[in-house]
C-alpha cells in the first residue's frame, strides 16, 4: 500500500506524511548519497538515473539478442563488431568501448581461452567455439554493460561445462545483491560456487560501478570473504561479471596489450549484468 503525501503519517505523529517521515526518508537518502560519495566516491543513483540506465540496458540486451541470431561457424568477429557498432549508432547510442583507453573496436569479443578484452578481427568462428560478446552502450548520457558467452554450433563437454559454471556463478553473485549485504558477499558466493565446481576465478578483472561513466567505484571482486567490503545500499548501480576458467586462474595479456588469455590455455567463460540495489533487493537493468 502506498502512503499519500497528505495522508496522516504512519508513525502516529498526527502530522501529514509529507511533513513528517516522508521528509525524514528523503533526508536520510540525501545523507547517504553524501556519505557514499565522501567515503567511497560512489555516486548513488536517483530514480530518473536508474530509468536512464535501464533504457541503455534494454538496448544492450537487444544488441546481444541480435548477435545471438548471427552466431554460427564462419562468421568473423569483425563482422559481429560491425553489427554491434551499426545497431548501437542507429539507436542513437554510442559504443562505449570504441576509443576507451585506446581500445580499437566497438565491442569486446573473447573466444575460447580468451578471458576478456578480445579485439574483433579476421578470426572466423568455428563449430565448438565458445564466444563472449561484451556490449557497453551510452544512451542519453547513461551507460549499461552486459555480456554473454554464446555457443557456436555443437560444443564439447568441457566447453559446455565452463559456460554453465560461469552462468551459475553470476547468478550466485546476484543472489547476494540486497541492501545490508556487502560487496564481499557477492565475491564470496561466486568463488565458493565456482571453486566447488572445480573451476577458478580470475582476480585481475572485477565488476564495477556503472551508469554515469563506463567504470566507476566501487570495484566488485568475484572472490572474497563474506561480510567484507562496502555495505550495499539502495541506489548503487554496478556490474557483476565473473570470469571463470576451467584450469588455473592465472592470466597473460597478449602483445596487443588488451587480449587476456588463460596462462594454461584452458577455456574461460563470462556472463555480465548491470544491476541496481533497490529497497526490496536487486533489479537487473540488462535483463537477458
Ligand atoms: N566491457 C568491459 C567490462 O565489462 C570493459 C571493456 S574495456 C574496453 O568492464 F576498453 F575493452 F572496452
Ligand atoms: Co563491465
Ligand atoms: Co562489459
Amino acid at each position: 500500500m502506498k502512503i499519500g503525501r497528505n495522508d496522516p503519517c504512519p508513525c502516529g505523529s498526527g502530522l501529514k506524511y509529507k511533513k513528517c517521515c516522508m521528509q525524514a526518508q528523503q533526508q536520510s537518502q540525501e545523507n547517504l548519497k553524501e556519505l557514499y560519495y565522501k567515503r567511497y566516491k560512489i555516486q548513488l543513483k536517483e530514480e530518473e538515473d536508474i530509468q536512464g540506465i535501464r533504457r541503455a540496458g534494454d538496448l544492450v540486451v537487444q544488441t546481444l539478442d541480435m548477435v545471438q541470431e548471427v552466431i554460427r561457424p564462419g562468421v568473423s568477429t569483425e563482422y559481429i563488431n560491425g553489427l554491434v557498432h551499426d545497431f548501437t549508432v542507429q539507436n542513437g547510442a554510442v559504443p562505449a568501448p570504441l576509443g576507451y583507453n585506446g581500445f580499437p573496436k566497438s565491442v569486446c569479443i573473447s573466444v575460447n581461452e580468451v578471458i576478456c578484452h578480445g579485439i574483433p578481427g579476421e578470426y572466423e568462428l568455428r563449430e565448438g567455439d565458445i564466444v563472449n560478446v561484451d556490449v557497453t552502450s551510452r544512451l542519453q548520457g547513461y551507460y549499461a554493460d552486459a555480456s554473454r558467452t554464446f555457443k557456436v554450433g555443437e560444443i564439447g563437454e568441457d566447453a559446455s561445462r565452463i559456460v554453465d559454471v560461469a552462468y551459475h556463478s553470476l547468478m550466485q553473485g546476484l543472489d547476494q545483491v540486497r541492501p545490508g549485504n556487502t560487496v564481499g558477499d557477492i565475491g564470496w558466493a561466486i568463488q565458493r560456487f565456482a571453486e566447488k565446481e572445480g573451476c577458478s576465478v580470475v582476480r585481475e578483472m572485477v565488476g564495477h560501478g556503472v551508469g554515469f561513466e563506463f567504470h566507476e567505484p566501487p570495484q566488485v571482486p568475484h572472490f572474497g570473504k563474506k561480510g567484507n567490503g562496502i555495505i550495499l545500499v539502495p541506489g548503487m548501480v554496478f556490474t557483476v561479471e565473473p570470469m571463470i576458467n576451467l584450469g588455473g586462474r592465472e592470466l597473460r595479456v597478449l602483445e596487443d596489450n588488451w587480449t587476456a588469455v588463460t596462462r594454461d590455455g584452458s577455456l574461460s567463460a563470462q556472463f555480465e549484468k548491470t544491476v541496481a540495489v533497490r529497497t526490496n533487493g536487486c533489479e537487473v537493468l540488462t535483463p537477458w
